[in-house]
């Protein structure tokens, strides 16, 4: 199969020194690369800025902003069989980018924030390829999970619980609870991110098959 995996964070930009981000390491979804990799599929990494190396056999698509994001997701996703959305793509961007470095003043300052683009729900409805969404929650998990599910129009939410400040986001550990659009719940019980990743790429891969009208 050919997996399109994005990962890490974005960078929305304020001035020509400053940006918007996020903690996302970027280590989930190199790891999914990775294993898809491992397992013999062919690998398609769209990455935003991380201080990982690159999966050996794999094309890094090196991505900064969430219209970067965007525009290499569709261009990747017209000869794909799964997408997995592991990026932390910004959900707001500035406004207005300055065009010279914002001067600093003793008044309180604040920054217009629009919605940046959101990749999963600019996804035609109709398409031939396997979507996974990620959703990373620190209360309610399953709640927003399902709803994620149903709004951004994905194949298969994997959720991770943030409450537990030592896995997930930077950390080598996940633990992670799937839902999939047919009602089914899978969880994935606390492990190294290699090992949540292998696991993963498995479910996917048995669950794209049922689902896409191709032959493998
Ligand atoms: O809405 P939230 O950001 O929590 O959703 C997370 C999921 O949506 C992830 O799979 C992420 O890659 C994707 N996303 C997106 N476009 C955005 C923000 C998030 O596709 N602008």
């Amino acid at each position: 199969m050919k997996f399109v995996v994005t990962a890490g964070p974005t960078r929305e930009p304020i001035d020509p020194v400053r940006f918007l981000s996020n903690r996302s390491s970027g280590k989930m979804g190199y790891a999914i690369a990775e294993a898809a990799l491992e397992s013999d599929h062919d690998v398609v990494l769209i990455s935003g800025p991380v201080n990982l190396a690159p999966p050996a056999g794999a094309k890094l698509v090196k991505v900064i902003t969430s219209d970067d994001m965007h525009d290499a997701v569709h261009e990747e996703v017209r000869a794909c069989d799964v997408l997995v959305m592991c990026a932390a793509v910004a959900d707001y961007k500035p406004a207005r980018v300055a065009k010279a470095k914002i001067k600093k003043g003793d008044e309180i300052f604040s920054l217009d924030l629009i919605p940046a683009r959101d990749i999963l729900k600019s996804l035609p409805r109709f398409r031939n390829f396997f979507v996974v969404g990620f959703a990373a929650e620190t209360n309610d998990v399953e709640e927003h999970a399902r709803a994620k599910l149903a709004t951004k129009n994905c194949d298969m939410i994997v959720a991770n619980d943030l409450s537990d400040p030592t896995i997930g986001m930077e950390s080598d550990e996940n633990a992670v609870t799937i839902f999939s659009r047919n009602g089914e719940i899978e969880k994935i019980s606390r492990a190294s991110k290699k090992i949540i990743a292998h696991a993963l790429v498995k479910i996917i891969c048995a669950k794209a098959k049922k689902v896409l009208t191709k032959n493998f």
